[in-house]
């Protein structure tokens, strides 16, 4: 069963009475238990097909089935619900809660869903010190460093035990030593959790370390493979 299946997705944005186009007949089967890199230039449809795959936006047309469910077959209250529980997030600005503790940035999916408080804090305590934070479990994210808050967000898309974390440019904001930090630990997590990882980015640190990946450009997949067969290795 493929991480994600997408059919001929089709995605125009509409600005005023301009029409931009997102995502034009993409189809892509992204591989589980891999770490799968998406590519290309900025402006070729990486975040817009990052966030059809995540549901966080809805396509024109064509066919998501992520994890073999198709997700147009969800009501919108069953379609919330299998996102919090088979989808974590990581975004470029890292996206945490100021006012809540890095231990609580990572709780809150987990108080979402309703989890139990001691499996609670057994889970963040685990998943804090598994990105090597557990003894800045009460620093706020203004305390901690961009490679900080990054791990912090790791944590947090974990917190569900999701098959599936989707990543946007999740170095874009670091400098080249962090970002080479985090992707270490993406790494890291994906072969010890077999999570699949599909990771928006134009960073060749993130490209150098991808199982899988896919380039586009202008809102269509130009290539995609395992980066072994591609580089003839
Ligand atoms: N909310 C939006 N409104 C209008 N155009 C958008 C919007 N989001 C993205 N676009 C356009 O869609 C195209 C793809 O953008 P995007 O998916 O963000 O690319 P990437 O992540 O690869 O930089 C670009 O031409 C971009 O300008
Ligand atoms: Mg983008």
């Amino acid at each position: 069963m493929n991480a994600i299946l997408i059919e001929q997705l089709n995605k125009t944005y509409k600005l005023d009475s301009v029409e931009t186009i997102g995502l034009a007949d993409v189809s892509v089967q992204i591989a589980p238990n891999r770490l799968t890199v998406l590519s290309g230039p900025s402006g070729s449809g990486k975040t817009t097909l990052l966030n059809m795959a995540g549901c966080i936006d809805r396509a024109d047309s064509g066919r998501i089935v992520i994890a073999g469910q198709d997700t147009a077959r969800l009501s919108d209250n069953a379609l919330s619900d299998f996102r919090a529980r088979q989808i974590g997030h990581v975004f470029q600005t890292f996206n945490l809660l100021p006012v809540l503790s890095a231990y609580e940035n990572v709780e809150y999916p987990l108080l979402m869903a309703r989890v139990r408080a001691d499996a609670r804090s057994r889970r963040v305590m685990h998943l804090l010190d598994a990105v090597g934070l557990a003894n800045k479990a009460q620093h706020h994210p203004g305390q901690l460093s961009g490679g900080e808050r990054q791990r912090v967000a790791i944590a947090r898309a974990l917190a569900m035990a999701p098959p599936l974390v989707l990543a946007d440019e999740p170095t874009a904001s670091l400098d080249s030593h962090t970002g080479a930090s985090i992707v270490e630990l993406m790494r890291r997590i994906q072969r010890e959790r077999r999570v699949s990882f599909v990771i928006a980015s134009h960073d060749p640190q993130v490209i150098g370390a991808a199982d899988e990946v896919v380039r586009m450009r202008d809102g269509r997949i130009v290539d995609s493979g395992p980066v072994s067969q591609r580089e003839g290795a």
